[in-house]
C-alpha cells in the first residue's frame, strides 16, 4: 500500500471479522505523523451503506477533519549519512533546492564505525538511504591505523546498512569508486559496469568489500565515480592555489579519467532514488573527452586567468619516486556512462562545469572580500567614533569653561 494511501470500512453484519495486513506503512507509535480525513467528508463523498449518523463511530473519527483543513502527508525523507563531505554537503544543498525531504547526518551525529549508536536502529518509513560517508584518504588507507578505518567504514558499516536496508525493505543507494579497479584497461577504453574488480590498494580494496555486501540489498545503486570535485579541498582548489601563489607545478600526464562535481553526481542519485529506477551498479562522472590530471590542472590554470604553460607534465613514476606509504593509482579511470544514461541521467560536460565552478569560488572570494571590506569600514568608523570621543573627552577641560567648585 504507497504511503498516504488510506483505507476504511464499515461492518454491515453483527459478528464480523474484518483483517487486513499491518505491513511497514503503518504503527502505532507513528500515528503522530499520519494523515486523516473525516468519514464525512463532502469532496470525497463516499456512499456508506450504513449513513453515518446510524453507525458506531469513535469519537476519533468524529473528530478527524475534513479535506480541506488536512495537512498533506510529507513525501518520506532519504537518509543521507557522511552529510559532511563533498558529496554528502552538495546532497543536501541539491535535495533542499528540489524540495526533496531529506535526514542528513555527518560523523558527528551518526558515527560509521559504531553501529549501536546510529540514532536510528530502524530504517522503516524512510524513502532510501544514501551513503556519501567513506574513508577516502587512499594513502592513509595504507598505514596500520588507516586499514583498519578504511575496512570499518567502507566495508563493515556498509555491511550493516545493508542489513537495516533489508530488513525494512528501504532501497539503498551506494557510491564507490573507480580504484576497485586495476585500470590495466587500455587508454582510449571505458570500463563497463561490470569489467573485473581487481582494486590495487587497501582503500580500493575495502570499498569493492562494501559493494559486495550493498549488492544484497534487494533495491540498490552501487554508483561508481572518480575524480570528485566538491566543496573541500580538492585538486582543482589545489591547483587554484598553486596558481594564484605564483607556484609551477608538475602535475601526472599518465592518469586517464574525468572530473565528477559533486551537485551533478548528487543530482546523479537523487535521480535514481526519486524516480525508482531499476537497481543495479552505474557509473557516474561529467560527461565529456577522457582527459589526464595535467589537462585538468591546465584547464585550472587558464580558467583562473594564469598561463596554462607553468603547468608541466611528469609521470606517476616520477612523481612517486622516494615517496614512501602512497597507494598505487589506476592508470585508467574512465568509466562507461551509458547505463546511467539509459536509467534517463546524463550529466554536463566536465570542462564547462569547471569553470562554472571556478567562477562559483572566484565569486565567494570576492563575497568573503567584500565582507571583509565592510567589516573594515564598519571597524574604521567605530575607530573614528571612539577617537572623537576621546577627542571630546580630552578637549573638555580645555574648551569649556571649568567648573568651579563652590
Ligand atoms: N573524492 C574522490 O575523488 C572520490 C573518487 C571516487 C569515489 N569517491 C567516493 O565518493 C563518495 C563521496 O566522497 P567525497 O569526495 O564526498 O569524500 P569526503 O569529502 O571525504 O566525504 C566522506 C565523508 O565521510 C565521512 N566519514 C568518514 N568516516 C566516517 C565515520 N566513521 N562516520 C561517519 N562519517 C564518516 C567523512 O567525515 P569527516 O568530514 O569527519 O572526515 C566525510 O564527511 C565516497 O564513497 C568515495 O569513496 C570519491
Amino acid at each position: 500500500m504507497p504511503r498516504g494511501v488510506g483505507n476504511s470500512y464499515q461492518t454491515l453484519e453483527p459478528d464480523t471479522a474484518y483483517t487486513y495486513l499491518v505491513n511497514d506503512h503503518w504503527s502505532a507509535d507513528a500515528q503522530g505523523q499520519y494523515t486523516f480525513l473525516n468519514l464525512a467528508d463532502p469532496t470525497a463523498a463516499i456512499a456508506w451503506p450504513i449513513p453515518l449518523e446510524d453507525a458506531e463511530l469513535s469519537d476519533k473519527d468524529r473528530a478527524h477533519p475534513m479535506l480541506a483543513d488536512v495537512t498533506p502527508m510529507p513525501p518520506a525523507p532519504i537518509l543521507v549519512l557522511g552529510a559532511g563531505g563533498q558529496l554528502g554537503r552538495a546532497l543536501v544543498a541539491r535535495a533542499a533546492a528540489a524540495g526533496i525531504p531529506v535526514e542528513a547526518h555527518g560523523r558527528d551525529t551518526w558515527d560509521m564505525t559504531d553501529p549501536a549508536s546510529w540514532p536510528r536502529e530502524h530504517f522503516r518509513g524512510l524513502r532510501a538511504v544514501v551513503n556519501a560517508s567513506a574513508m577516502t584518504a587512499v594513502d592513509a588507507a595504507e598505514t596500520p591505523e588507516g586499514r583498519a578505518q578504511a575496512w570499518a567504514v567502507n566495508a563493515t558499516a556498509a555491511a550493516e546498512l545493508a542489513r537495516r536496508c533489508t530488513e525494512a525493505g528501504v532501497p539503498l543507494a551506494h557510491v564507490s569508486t573507480d580504484y576497485v579497479f586495476d585500470g590495466t584497461l587500455p587508454v582510449g577504453q571505458e570500463h563497463p559496469v561490470d569489467h573485473p574488480l581487481a582494486p590495487l590498494g587497501v582503500y580500493g580494496q575495502s570499498k569493492a568489500a562494501g559493494e559486495a555486501a550493498v549488492r544484497t540489498v534487494p533495491r540498490h545503486w552501487i554508483v561508481r565515480t572518480s575524480w570528485v570535485i566538491g566543496e573541500r579541498k580538492n585538486f582543482v582548489a589545489t591547483m587554484a592555489s598553486l596558481a594564484e601563489r605564483g607556484i609551477d607545478p608538475a602535475v601526472v600526464a599518465d592518469q586517464h579519467g574525468r572530473l565528477t562535481f559533486a551537485d551533478d553526481l548528487a543530482d546523479a542519485l537523487l535521480h535514481l532514488v526519486t524516480t525508482d529506477a531499476p537497481t543495479g551498479t552505474f557509473h557516474m562522472t561529467n560527461s565529456g573527452d577522457v582527459v589526464t590530471w595535467h589537462d585538468v590542472a591546465r584547464w585550472v590554470f587558464e580558467d583562473t586567468g594564469h598561463d596554462a604553460g607553468r603547468v608541466s607534465a611528469t609521470t606517476t613514476a616520477a612523481d612517486l619516486a622516494g615517496k614512501e606509504g602512497v597507494a598505487p593509482r589506476p592508470t585508467n579511470s574512465a568509466l562507461d556512462l551509458g547505463p546511467l544514461a539509459a536509467v534517463g541521467y546524463t550529466a554536463p560536460d566536465q570542462r564547462e562545469r569547471l569553470r562554472d565552478h571556478l567562477s562559483e569560488a572566484a565569486g565567494g572570494t570576492r563575497d568573503t572580500l567584500r565582507v571583509a571590506h565592510v567589516t573594515l569600514f564598519v571597524w574604521h568608523t567605530l575607530i573614528l567614533l571612539q577617537k572623537s570621543r576621546l577627542l571630546r573627552e580630552n578637549t573638555s577641560g580645555i574648551h569649556r569653561p571649568r567648573k568651579v567648585p563652590s
